[in-house]
């Protein structure tokens, strides 16, 4: 990779905006292409509902990326259903499907990329020995048949099709060659050469790009795309080795979330081409600011958090703890922060919100958040943050935004609770719990279990008469603090559905009780639709 001269990395760190110096805005543009809702949503621990996904997908529109990978259409009928959603609402970036290289993945791909302003179909088949003798248990002229003919296919439902050839880094050069340019005979734009298992070093990653420009017959007409797993940690290093090699799009997730160690994390290279631009001879057009809402909003509905030293939006990203280092911060910030936290829109907190703090301030404070909140939303936030205040001295940041994400409903609340009270301790535990619902009406029950959460999930259990398996809960205070909201998160199976749910309160066992309502309200919705769906023409499965 080309050093830059010392006066260019210096600019940049020392400009006070968010702008860059005039050299960084000349470099070419590298297109990011977002796949945190197909590859980072298919790990295990990350899956969201279709809500959930548009959600996120506006939140990816807010960040700027290029194109959107909005999922895998033949995989369910649920992502069927969320590409299509997206595609209709979300207007600015392109929506992509994936489709293996089948006749039917690619018809439910380009079918559910109908609605949108800009569609992809991007299809896919390995190329390596390994996986063509394997997996695919096949030849390479059965894999050349099969890209001719799903290109030519995916054509038929839009101009833009992205052709992958799957562990491309592990592949025989001269067959990724011959791959890639009959992908491009057949009409494909994008030609990605995913490391798809980590291993490659950016030496190597790099070196691939420059054989495949130079070699490929229409190589030059195409874009070449980059896609990194995370294996050996290097999935950032490998596609800034590939930008550096003439990739002109780079494929990663919010958080670097992903099967097994992940993908490359959007936010390590926004920040590297940002930070670094003029050393890594990059530029891309997301808007920084919008990389912590992003973060914790994919956090939020995963209950998944980065860890706590991740960089850019690790909770210690920003974090100066050693005395040397505080000094160094207090006399100029650049000391020690190469970053400012506003360029990837963490807040400076400049107010806490307390019991007698108004509407106009916490309308204030969520402006200052990047929300413009409706006067119906704010009504709602305003409600449940007074019930909070109530019970917690100060409101912190960290608080409104766990008010917000609650009051976002996913599904209607039609389970409620309006009571709990347990009993644990030396005794054992017993819980009594009330819920309302339109086709319950108020019901109580009584549950005991070998803790109070459990008695009080026993309870919920007798009351909605469901089958209920609890795969994972973990708990996470907000705030430091004894007074803190504890935010909980709930992975559980409900008749054999696996759904996620969330709640918060300074009370742990309450904030258990709403996570798993939360939860049975998501179950109650995704039945609705799917019994809808049934009467609906649709050609799943078709
Ligand atoms: O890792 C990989 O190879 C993929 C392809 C489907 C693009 O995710
Ligand atoms: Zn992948």
């Amino acid at each position: 990779m080309p050093q830059a001269p010392r006066t260019e990395w210096s600019a940049a760190l020392l400009s006070s905006t968010v702008a860059e110096p005039k050299a960084l805005m000349e470099t070419p543009d590298v297109l990011i292409f977002d796949t945190t809702l197909r590859d980072g949503e298919q790990a295990p621990g990350n899956s969201l509902s279709p809500e959930e996904k548009l959600r996120l997908a506006r939140q990816l529109d807010a960040l700027g990326v290029d194109i959107i990978e909005a999922g895998f259409p033949a995989a369910s009928e649920g992502d069927y259903r969320s590409v299509r959603e997206i595609a209709a609402e979300v207007r600015r970036p392109v929506i992509a499907a994936l489709a293996r290289c089948h006749d039917r993945d690619i018809d439910l791909a380009g079918e559910a990329i109908g609605p949108a302003e800009r569609g992809r179909v991007h299809v896919f088949v390995s190329t390596s020995d390994l996986h063509i003798r394997e997996k695919l248990r096949t030849t390479r002229e059965e894999v050349l048949a099969m890209v001719r003919s799903a290109v030519r296919r995916a054509r038929s439902y839009t101009d833009d099709v992205e052709f992958s050839a799957e562990d491309a880094s592990r592949s025989d050069p001269d067959f990724l060659c011959r791959v890639a340019e009959l992908a491009i005979a057949e009409g494909a734009r994008t030609v990605n050469l995913p490391d798809t298992v980590g291993y490659a070093l950016p030496t190597e990653y790099g070196a691939m790009f420059r054989d495949v420009r130079a070699r490929v017959p229409g190589a030059d007409r195409v874009v070449l795309s980059a896609h990194c797993h995370d294996d050996l940690g290097l999935a950032v290093a490998n596609s800034l080795a590939a930008i550096a090699a003439g990739a002109g799009q780079v494929e990663c997730t919010v958080n670097g979330i992903g099967e097994r160690a992940g993908n490359a994390a959007l936010e390590e290279i926004v920040m590297a081409g940002q930070v670094r631009g003029a050393a890594l001879g990059f530029h891309c057009k997301v808007d920084s600011r919008e990389i912590y809402r992003a973060s914790q909003l994919l956090s939020y509905l995963t209950g998944v958090f980065p860890q706590p030293n991740k960089a850019i939006v690790g909770r210690n990203a920003f974090a100066h703890e050693a005395g040397i280092h505080q000094h160094g911060m207090l006399q100029n910030g650049l000391t020690y922060e190469i970053i400012r936290p506003e360029m990837v829109g963490i807040p400076r907190s400049t107010l806490v919100l307390g019991k007698h703090s108004g509407r106009h301030a916490l309308e204030r404070r969520y402006r200052e958040l990047g929300y413009d909140l409706s006067d119906i939303q704010l009504a709602e936030v305003y409600g449940r943050f007074t019930a909070l205040a109530d019970r917690k001295r100060e409101i912190l940041d960290e608080d409104l935004l766990a008010l917000l994400h609650e009051s976002f409903h996913d599904a209607p609340e039609e389970h409620q609770l309006a009571h709990l009270r347990v009993v644990c301790g030396s005794v054992s535990p017993t819980a009594e719990v009330r819920m309302t619902g339109p086709w319950t009406g108020e019901r109580t029950a009584r549950g005991t279990g070998d803790g109070p959460i459990a008695a009080a999930f026993t309870a919920i259990g007798e009351i909605v008469g469901r089958q209920i398996e609890v795969l994972s809960l973990s708990l996470r205070s907000l705030t430091p603090g004894r007074d803190s909201v504890g935010q909980v998160f709930l992975q559980v199976k409900i008749e054999g559905k696996s759904l996620s749910g969330h709640g918060a309160s300074t009370d742990i066992v309450e904030a258990s009780a709403r996570a798993l309502v939360h939860a049975l309200n998501k179950a109650r919705h995704a039945d609705k639709l799917e019994s809808s769906s049934l009467n609906a023409i649709y050609l799943w499965g078709v």
